[in-house]
């Protein structure tokens, strides 16, 4: 999608934490990685998907109508467990995210910054961004 099409408010936001399922392969990565970035480019969505390889954290950001179905499929995904939504919220927001990327954090980092935090869920997304930014985006 051109940049200029990219709208700077988005109807909702979805931010979780979760961790590989047990017997799951690092490589199943690989597989949904393709399926999300042609989905999530499709329908607008953006935000980001961080692995450190163990735990995920996902934030996803766009039209409430194609997210929050995605998100409940996501939520039933047998290839990860635990899975601890942090914010559900309808309503207008900037959009924090130009695209929507993929990184690998430092190992254990999502876990030790995001999974175990008990910050406000706010604070927890300016973490996030934070690691996003000092991953290896792919
Ligand atoms: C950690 C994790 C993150 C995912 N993120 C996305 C995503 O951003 N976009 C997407 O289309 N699918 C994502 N998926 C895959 C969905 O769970 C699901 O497989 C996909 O929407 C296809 O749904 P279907 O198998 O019911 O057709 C993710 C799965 C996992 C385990």
């Amino acid at each position: 999608m051109p940049e200029s099409l990219v709208t700077p408010t988005v109807g909702c936001r979805f931010f979780y934490v979760s961790r590989l399922a047990p017997g799951q392969p690092v490589t199943v990565i690989a597989e949904l990685l393709r399926v999300s970035r042609a989905f999530n480019r499709q329908h607008g969505i953006t935000g980001a998907l961080l692995f450190d390889g163990e735990h995920f954290a996902q934030l996803l950001e766009g039209d409430p109508a194609v997210v929050f179905p995605l998100a409940a499929r996501i939520e039933a995904d047998a290839r990860h467990a635990e899975v601890d939504v942090r914010l559900r919220l309808e309503g207008a927001f900037p959009r924090l995210f130009e695209h929507w990327v993929c990184g690998w954090a430092e190992e254990e980092e999502v876990g030790a910054r995001l999974v175990s935090a008990q910050a406000p869920a706010l604070a927890q997304l300016t973490a996030f961004r934070e690691l996003v930014e000092g991953s290896d985006v792919g």
